[in-house]
């Protein structure tokens, strides 16, 4: 049975553009990206979503209590009868409410090797602090700042003459792969979650 995705965004939406194409291309198999929802009016991704004719909502947060506004996002989540739930770039914490209506069941993409860096600015976090490697994580989801188990870590070297944009660049090519290869097998099963460790399993 084909799996319905959501995708939550604040911005740009390069992360829920390489989940669909992934979609697109059976490398998530029987899968379908059934909503996206920003909490920004004006956020680049919901367009893209819509010109790939994906139902696209912004339900904006401003003003909004946590729990309040993730009840409206819950709710929209479930009319579309969502099992797997994305952050790709969404620049917001979840509320108890929100993590205990997806149990396991909401992942996130981070750019960098966490537990370091975690929060804003992080490739520029990495420069700053002289790390030698940086990175991407997608990790589960729970109520604490990219925190969660871990389910797949990308590492990318650290140049000399590098940026924060040319390193973010770098990164965000690795966040793509890692992103769709995590979504594939937390659809498929085949993990389980032992404390913190995810571990890969043959069914
Ligand atoms: C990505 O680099 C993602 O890892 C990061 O925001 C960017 C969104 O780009 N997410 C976080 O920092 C979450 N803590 P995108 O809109 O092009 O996918």
């Amino acid at each position: 049975m084909t799996k319905r995705l959501g995708v939550l965004l604040s911005g740009r939406g390069s992360n829920f553009e390489a989940l669909a194409d992934s979609v697109d291309a059976g490398r998530i198999p029987d899968a379908e990206i059934s909503v996206v929802v920003s909490n920004r009016e004006g956020a680049p991704g919901i367009e893209r979503a819509r010109a790939r004719n994906i139902a696209a909502r912004v339900i904006p947060s401003k003003g909004l209590e946590r729990e309040a506004f993730d009840r409206q996002v819950v709710a929209l989540l479930q009319e579309h009868r969502v099992e797997l739930v994305c952050l790709a770039g969404y620049m917001r914490l979840l509320s108890p409410y929100f993590v205990a209506a997806f149990p396991n069941r909401i992942l996130n993409i981070h750019p960098s090797l966490l537990p370091a860096f975690p929060g804003l600015e992080s490739q520029k976090q990495a420069l700053e602090y002289g790390a030698k490697f940086a990175g991407c994580t997608v990790h589960f989801v729970d109520e604490n700042l990219d925190a969660g188990p871990i389910i797949l870590q990308a590492a990318v070297p650290v140049r000399d003459d590098d940026t924060e944009a040319s390193l973010s660049q770098r990164i965000l090519r690795e966040e793509h792969r890692i992103y769709s290869e995590a979504v594939t097998l937390v659809l498929a099963g085949k993990f389980k979650i032992t404390g913190r460790r995810v571990t890969r399993t043959e069914t």
